[in-house]
Parts: C-alpha cells; structure tokens; sequence
C-alpha cells in the first residue's frame, strides 16, 4: 500500500511512478475526510509494505501528516515494513528522523527512508520562490532515475537510507521546524485579488475543503495543510499570502 499526500502534484507523481514500478495496486490519496478528519478513517491492508510519499515542509513532516499517522486507523500497519519517501525543492533535514519517531510510537516497523528533489513549490517568505524554468525542467528530467533506484532498493530490501539532508539538518530540523509550524503556517493572510474571475478551481481542489466561494469570491478558512495548492493552481495568478506572494511564480504538476 502506498498512502500519499500532495500539493502540488510532485509527491503524487513520485507515488503513481513508485506504484507502477513496485506493481503496488493500493494507492491511498490523503485528502478531504481522510486529512480533515483521520479519527474516522478505517483503512485496512494485508500487504508486506506500507510506503509513505509526502512533501518535506520546513524540513520535517508535515503537520497533517503527522496527524494522520498518530491519528488514523490502519488495520494491518503494525504487521507491514514501513517505508517513507520524501520530495523536496533542495533538501529535507531530519525528516526521516521525524518520521521513524511518529511511526516507532505507533509500535510500526520501519525499513529505509528516501527522498527526492522535484521543483520547488515553497513561497510564503521574502527569497523564496519556484525554481526558474530551466532548473524546474533539470529536477524532473533526473527525478524518473532516482524513483527507479528508490523502488528497486524498496523490492531488493536493500538496507540503508538516501536522504539529500543538507547542511545544518539538526538545526533546521529541530531548530525552525517546530517555529515555523508554530508562527508560519496560518491561513489568515491568503486572499485573491483583482484577477479572481471567481472559476472555484481553487476551492474545489483544496485537499483540506478549506476554501468555500462567498459569491464569486473564495473565503479561505481556517483547516488549512499549508500546501499551497489554491496558489499554484489558480488560472489567473490571483491567490496572494499577504505581501509574500507579489511578483512570485506558480507551479503545479498534472
Ligand atoms: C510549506 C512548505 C514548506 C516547504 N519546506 C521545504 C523544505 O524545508 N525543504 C525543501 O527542500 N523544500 C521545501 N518545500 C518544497 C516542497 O517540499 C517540494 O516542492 C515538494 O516536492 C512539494 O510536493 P507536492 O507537490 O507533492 O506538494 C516546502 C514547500 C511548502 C509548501
Ligand atoms: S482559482 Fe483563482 S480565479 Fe479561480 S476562484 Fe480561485 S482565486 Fe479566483
Ligand atoms: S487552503 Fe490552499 S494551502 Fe490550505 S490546504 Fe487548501 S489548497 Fe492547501
């Protein structure tokens, strides 16, 4: 069983390509009531492996994710290996630390942890923004190689993990992560402007269902992943987050 969250279509990419490789036929898409609410999901699995595909945020897992595992009901984890792999725009620090301590308190079994780097989606802070065309086109050109290699480990039971952790990952991880989770992921600042044409895209692909339409207008509430897909996936560029997102650009994978 794969179980995976995405923003912006990288993480599922990495699924679909892990689940065709690995001739895995249960994909398991977190999103609306499975993310919204996990108390009341009721997944169940005979198979040997459970792979966990997610988006690094601020190096470390993201918090709907780490609700979900400590909070959902998986009929079948605790007799399945766990793997995770990971996408990120550069580099993940502690994550797959993060992730063994969220399934070990869950008394699962983990085997190897992998990521990925795929183009960058992150840009809610002054110099952060997508990757400039050429460099987005050069991650998913090498993407397709290292999937192959992280399924071929996953199928061998290779041991050994492949994290791109990056410098000062303890810090990061340990440091800015819990502060960013803290003071930087509230949904309050995000609003559409003039541009809006009021199409709904962007509430109706919410994974959180957290954005309704006041008219012609969406009204972003307040159960929100912070995966920044309404962004993204706004035809006329017209999602802001406060200030942040002036002359930013967009990115999202069909
Ligand atoms: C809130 C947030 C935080 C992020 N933090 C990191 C990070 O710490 N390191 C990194 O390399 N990329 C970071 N990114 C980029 C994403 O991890 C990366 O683009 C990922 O592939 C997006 O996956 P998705 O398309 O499946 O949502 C962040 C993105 C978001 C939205
Ligand atoms: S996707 Fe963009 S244009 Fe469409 S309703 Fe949302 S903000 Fe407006
Ligand atoms: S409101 Fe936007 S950023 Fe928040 S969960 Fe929905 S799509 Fe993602």
């Amino acid at each position: 069983m794969i179980i995976f969250f995405s923003g912006t279509g990288n993480s599922h990419f990495v699924a679909r390509e892990l689940a065709k490789a690995l001739g895995e036929n249960q994909l398991v898409h977190l999103k609306g009531e499975l993310l919204f609410d996990p108390l009341k999901s009721r997944l169940s699995t005979t198979d040997k492996r459970i792979i966990w595909v997610f988006p690094t945020y601020s190096w470390g897992v993201p918090p709907v994710i780490k609700r979900f595992m400590n909070e959902a009901t998986i009929k079948g984890a605790e007799s399945a290996i766990h793997y995770m792999v990971t996408t990120c725009g550069d580099d993940i620090g502690e994550t797959a630390s993060q992730w063994r301590k969220i399934a070990n308190k869950k008394s699962w079994h983990t085997a190897t942890a992998y990521s990925v780097i795929m183009p960058n989606t992150y840009v809610l802070m002054k110099g952060f923004d997508v990757d400039p065309v050429n460099i987005s086109k050069e991650k998913l050109e090498l993407a397709p190689e290292r999937i192959a290699e992280i399924a071929r480990r996953i199928k061998n039971e290779v041991p050994g993990d492949i994290l791109t952790k990056g410098s000062w990952a303890k810090i990061k991880s340990k440091i800015i992560y819990p502060w960013f989770v803290r003071f930087c992921m509230s949904p309050k600042p995000f609003r559409s402007n003039g541009r809006c044409i009021g199409c709904g895209k962007c509430s109706k692909s919410c994974p959180m269902h957290n954005i309704t339409m006041d008219g012609d207008r969406p009204k972003w509430h307040d159960r929100c992943a912070l995966c920044l897909r309404c962004y993204h996936i706004c035809p006329c560029d017209a999602v802001e987050y406060g200030n942040a997102t002036n002359d930013k650009g967009q990115y999202f994978l069909e």
